[in-house]
């Protein structure tokens, strides 16, 4: 009999399940224990992937051999996940200005992936081609608004069918597009807490499969290949690694890939994870906080807050309950790094310096991680000659509210002598200011 190419180990008994087929008929869990964690092991051969590395890929799909899909012909795709990683020269001259750091930092463009422009591309673009591999026709999930938008779209590419649960603050652009689709909406009465609630009910009445969350092994599978694309194109991984973070699964998958091929590059090493998180909206910061006031003390990954109906103007981001911190603490202390929080009153500023400084408008969960980022300098949290990836998790498309908040130069005229030339280099200070004070 041929090997198979990959198979599921369960995280907690090492049970294994043959591969998806399986996993899904035993409703994702481990038949053994119970538990929902389990992860993707493969009988490919690591030394491949150097050379596989070399191509120019044009989605994750280059590391077809490192991804639980049998066949090539279920490969379901938009050119997702083989963004580049850009240099932003402008925070480097910052952080050697003000803080004398030589730093290199690359952003990490998510923005640009072609599914939906955002972090969750990838990962429902390896849902929908397992999903098809197996002929599901009808799947669930609930979400913020960024994994609702790309599982509709890649779900509908595929033709199958997929019911998602918003909360009651998602923002209308991602119910729009999830409804564009043909795709159910449901927007629940509450928060996301209630929302994965209900869904999973739904599940069950309708013996319908459910996206497990961020420990979903599909969801980790594709993020894992951050980790491939950082080798191929900056031939390291990073010093430091800065994401906001709502569940999880970057810094989950990032382990996962770091683990995966650690025997065949034995150098590498999980970065320290800077996590962030929006002041209105941080359990994991708060948890961790208290944690490390009394220096980390048995147990600290179960004492957590919950919040509920968290406020926040970053509806992506709104976890107010973070089930996955037990999990997350663990990798982010590992890995030496640590949450933080920024103000959401710097969102809209950083948007608009970010626009001016490269001409790029963001996403309000990529100004938070932007925000992180200068957190991060003022905490003294990096060091010189260090390498730092920031993950820019999402475009503009995302919030037409923030957008327009971006409109800072508009007069209303009646005549043209109210209008004169203007010089652009007359705006930098004050909207650096804006950031800073
Ligand atoms: C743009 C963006 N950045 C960051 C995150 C956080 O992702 P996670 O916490 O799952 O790693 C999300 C998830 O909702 C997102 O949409
Ligand atoms: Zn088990």
């Amino acid at each position: 009999m041929k090997e198979s190419k990959y198979y599921l180990q369960c995280v907690k008994c090492e049970h294994i399940t043959e591969d998806f087929g399986a996993w899904f008929e035993q409703n994702q869990v481990c038949p053994k224990c119970g538990s929902k964690h389990s992860e993707v092991w493969y009988n490919s051969d690591y030394n491949e992937l150097p050379l596989i590395m070399k191509g120019n890929p044009e989605s994750f799909w280059q590391y077809f051999y490192y991804l639980p899909l049998n066949r090539r012909e279920n490969i379901i795709t938009r050119n997702e996940g083989a963004i580049s990683l850009q240099k932003w020269w402008f925070l480097e001259d910052f952080a050697k200005e003000k803080y004398g750091l030589n730093l290199d930092i690359y952003v990490y463009r998510n923005d640009l992936n072609g599914g939906t422009g955002t972090f969750k591309d990838v990962a429902a673009a390896l849902a929908a081609s397992v999903l098809k591999e197996y002929d599901i026709n009808q799947y669930c999930v609930a979400s913020t608004g960024n994994t609702a938008t790309s599982y509709a779209r890649y779900l509908s590419i595929a033709g199958i069918n997929c019911s998602i649960f918003l909360p009651e603050n998602a923002l209308k652009s991602s119910e729009a597009m999830i409804s564009a689709f043909g795709q159910n909406v449901y927007r629940v009465k509450g928060d996301y807490s209630k929302a994965k609630e209900i869904a999973a009910e739904y599940a069950k009445k309708y013996n319908i499969l459910i996206s497990s969350g961020n420990i979903d092994p599909l969801r980790v599978e594709a993020k894992k290949t951050m980790v491939f694309e950082w080798l191929r194109q900056i031939g390291k991984m990073p010093d430091v690694y800065i994401q906001a973070i709502s569940g999880g699964t970057g810094p989950i998958a990032l382990d996962k890939g770091v683990r995966e091929i650690k025997k065949t590059f034995p150098e590498i090493k999980n970065p320290r994870m800077i996590m962030v998180q929006p002041d209105a909206c941080d359990p994991m910061t708060q948890a961790w906080e208290k944690a490390e006031a009394k220096n980390f003390p048995k147990n600290y990954e179960n004492d957590y807050p919950i919040l509920d109906n968290p406020q926040t103007q970053v509806p992506t981001l709104a976890t107010g309950n973070p089930a996955t911190y037990p999990i997350v603490s663990r990798i982010i202390k590992k890995s030496g790094g640590t949450f933080i929080r920024m103000k959401e009153e710097k969102l809209v500023p950083i948007g608009r310096l970010v626009a001016y400084e490269r001409k790029l408008l963001l996403g309000p969960a990529s100004a938070v991680c932007l925000g992180g980022f200068f957190e991060a300098l003022e905490k003294n949290l990096l060091k010189s000659d260090e390498t730092i990836i920031i993950n820019i998790g999402e475009g503009v498309r995302r919030a037409p509210e923030f957008v327009e908040q971006m409109i800072y130069t508009s007069k209303d005229i009646s005549s043209v002598d109210e209008c004169k030339p203007h010089q652009i280099d007359d705006y930098r200070q004050q909207l650096w200011n804006d950031v800073l004070k």
